[in-house]
C-alpha cells in the first residue's frame, strides 16, 4: 500500500475518512484515523448546534465548535487533520477562514464546485495557513473545468481531487434518474478523471492525487479502484460503526440493523439527491409530507424555509443525537455491511489485511 502524497504532506495509510456531518466526524473519530497513519476530517457542517445559543447565533456557535474541534484533534493527535465544507452552506467563508487560522492541514471542499473561493480569501492568511485544498466533483468534466479555472484565475491548482461515484453516503452529485439505473462507474469516472488531471500535472510539474470515493467499503474494494489510477480512497460510511465515531449509539445502531432495502433515496434541499437508511420519517418524506420547518438561521445558501418540505440539519442533528422519529442518517449503499463496533485501529488493519489479499490473489492469478 504506498503512502498518499497531498503536496509535502505524507499520509502513510492512503485513506481518507471522509466529513460527515452534522456532528457524525469530529475530532475523536478524525483523530483516530489520523493516529493510523490516514486522513481524519472533521465536518464542518452544522457543528455548532450542540453550542449553547446555536439558534441565536449559529454563525459565531459554528465558528467556536470548529476551533475547538480542531484544537481538540491536534491535541489528540499529530497526524494530518482535514476540514470538510460544504459549499452550499451559508457560512462557507467564516469556516474556512477559521480552518485556515488554525493552519489545518488539508480543507476538502463539497457539494458546488470551488471556482472562486481563493479570491475571498487573504493572501497571508492563505500562504501562512499551508493548507492543502481538495474538491470533491462527480465527473471528470467537473475537475477539469475547476482545475482550468484556478489555472488561469489564480496560477495554481488543487491539490488533490476527490471523484465521488453513485454509491456514497450523504449528499450526491448525480442526478436521481442516474442514480436509480445507475451506469456511471467508479472506475471509468476515476480513469477519466486521471487522464484530464494528468494534463495540469504536466503544465504545473506536480503530482496532483486522484482520490477514489463513494461505495469503497473493503480492502477487496480499495485494491480494485486503485488499479483505475486513484492513489488514496475517501470512506464516509465504514467509519460511522467505529468506537471512536463521534456520533450517538442509536445512529450506528441503524447502521448495524439496516439491510441493502432500506438504504433509499430523498430529495434534499441542499437541492441534491441524499442517500439514507429509511423509517418512518424518511417514507413520509417521500410521500410528500410536510415538515414543519421553523428557521432561525438559514444555514444553506439555497434554502427558502417557507418553501422547503423540512429542515435538512434539524434532520440530521436529530438523528446524530439518536432521535430518528424526527431524523434519519445519511448512509451509503453499502450500510449493511457493518457487523459490529470495531475501534478505528481494528477497522483499518481490516481494511490492509483485505487490501493485501486481493493483491496476492490477483498476483497469483494464472496467466493465459
Ligand atoms: C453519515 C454521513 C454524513 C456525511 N456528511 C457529509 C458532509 O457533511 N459533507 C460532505 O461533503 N460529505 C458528507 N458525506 C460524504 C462523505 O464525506 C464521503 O464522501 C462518503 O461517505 C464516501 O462514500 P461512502 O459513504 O460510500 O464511503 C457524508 C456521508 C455520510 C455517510
Amino acid at each position: 500500500m504506498n503512502a498518499l502524497k497531498i503536496g509535502n504532506l505524507t499520509a502513510r495509510t492512503p485513506i481518507i475518512q471522509g466529513g460527515m456531518g452534522v456532528c457524525v466526524s469530529l475530532s475523536g473519530l478524525a483523530s483516530a484515523v489520523a493516529n493510523e497513519g490516514g486522513i481524519g476530517v472533521i465536518s464542518a457542517v452544522g457543528i455548532g448546534m450542540t453550542e449553547p445559543g446555536y439558534r441565536q447565533h449559529f454563525r459565531e456557535s459554528n465558528k467556536i465548535a470548529l476551533r475547538k474541534e480542531i484544537r481538540k484533534a491536534r491535541l489528540l493527535s499529530d497526524g494530518i487533520i482535514g476540514v470538510n465544507i460544504m459549499m452550499a452552506v451559508s457560512d462557507f467563508d467564516d469556516l474556512l477562514n477559521v480552518a485556515l487560522e488554525e493552519h489545518i492541514d488539508v480543507a476538502f471542499i463539497g457539494a458546488g464546485l470551488p471556482l472562486k473561493i481563493l479570491g475571498s480569501i487573504d493572501p497571508g492568511l492563505l500562504s501562512e495557513s499551508g493548507t492543502k485544498f481538495v474538491p470533491k466533483v462527480s465527473s471528470a468534466r467537473a475537475a477539469k473545468l475547476i482545475f482550468k479555472h484556478w489555472a488561469d484565475k489564480y496560477g495554481r491548482v488543487p491539490d488533490a481531487v476527490v471523484v465521488e461515484g453513485p454509491l456514497a453516503g450523504g449528499h450526491l452529485g448525480f442526478s436521481k434518474e442516474n442514480l436509480n439505473n445507475t451506469t456511471v462507474s467508479l472506475f471509468e469516472l476515476v480513469r477519466e478523471t486521471v487522464i484530464e488531471i494528468n494534463a495540469f500535472e504536466q503544465q504545473f510539474g506536480i503530482e496532483i492525487p486522484v482520490i477514489a470515493g463513494g461505495g469503497i467499503y473493503t480492502g477487496k474494494d480499495m485494491a480494485d479502484i486503485m488499479r483505475a489510477g486513484a492513489k488514496g480512497v475517501k470512506m464516509g460510511t465504514r467509519f460511522v460503526t467505529t468506537t471512536e465515531c463521534d456520533v450517538s449509539d442509536a445512529f450506528k445502531q441503524n447502521y448495524l440493523s439496516c439491510s441493502p432495502e432500506d438504504i433509499t433515496l430523498i430529495d434534499s434541499p441542499v437541492g441534491l439527491p441524499g442517500r439514507v437508511i429509511t423509517n418512518d420519517f424518511v417514507k413520509e418524506i417521500q410521500q410528500g409530507k410536510q415538515k414543519p420547518v421553523k428557521c432561525p438561521w438559514k444555514c444553506l445558501k439555497t434554502c427558502d424555509h417557507r418553501k422547503v418540505q423540512f429542515c435538512v440539519a434539524e434532520a440530521l442533528f436529530n438523528a446524530a443525537q439518536g432521535n430518528f422519529t424526527q431524523g434519519f442518517s445519511f448512509a451509503g449503499t453499502n450500510a449493511y455491511q457493518a457487523d459490529k463496533i470495531r475501534t478505528v485501529k481494528e477497522t483499518i488493519d481490516l481494511i490492509k489485511a483485505e487490501f493485501y489479499q486481493e493483491q496476492l490473489h490477483v498476483v497469483s492469478l494464472p496467466v493465459h
